[in-house]
């Protein structure tokens, strides 16, 4: 008897609805996790970076910053590193004053130390002072002298 069929056919049907309306609702997912502005614990957001900016801590920064963030954000912080485009959301332009003006360095610390997909916590990695130290890199790349860009150069 034919009992056996339409039953399968029609959980086949069920199923593969299913896994429509679950990608769809991944993808929406996905795309409202993307544009959503950090959420930074306001104990951070009011940090203050206990380092003073130096020719010596902006170099060993430059150094981290080469090894473990250049791939990403570029060499200069223009969110352009050679891994950059693998990467959806895009890493962030940190050459980008107005956009640097509005967070605080806490903010910044936060954003290195915890991380957000694709951008891996550093938490581990680095120690906070080598954190503290990326924040005065970070914040050199939005001023506009340009003597603080890793390379040294201005931007073309
Ligand atoms: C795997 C690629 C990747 C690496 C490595 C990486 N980042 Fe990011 N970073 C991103 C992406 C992507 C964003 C944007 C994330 C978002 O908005 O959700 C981001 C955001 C940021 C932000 C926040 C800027 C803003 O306005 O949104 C800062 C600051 C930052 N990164 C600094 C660093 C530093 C410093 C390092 C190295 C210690 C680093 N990142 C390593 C990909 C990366």
């Amino acid at each position: 008897m034919s009992t056996n069929r339409p039953p399968t056919l029609k959980l086949r049907k069920f199923l593969f609805a299913a896994l429509l309306i679950l990608i769809c609702v991944l993808i929406v997912h996905w795309l409202n996790e993307q544009n959503k502005p950090w959420i930074v614990p306001q104990e951070f957001k009011s940090l203050k970076n206990p380092l003073l900016p130096s020719e010596s801590i902006l170099s060993s920064a430059r150094q981290i910053y080469a090894d473990e963030c250049a791939q990403c954000h570029g060499e200069r912080g223009q969110g352009d590193g050679p891994e950059a485009r693998t990467h959806t959301p895009l890493p962030a332009d940190l050459t980008d004053a107005k956009r640097m003006a509005t967070v605080t360095d806490g903010e910044i610390f936060y954003q290195i130390t915890e991380g957000r997909r694709p951008m891996p916590s550093f938490k581990r990695r680095l120690t906070q002072d080598q954190r503290w130290q990326l924040v005065l890199l970070v914040r050199s790349f939005s001023q506009p002298s340009g003597q603080t860009n890793p390379s040294g150069n201005k931007q073309p």
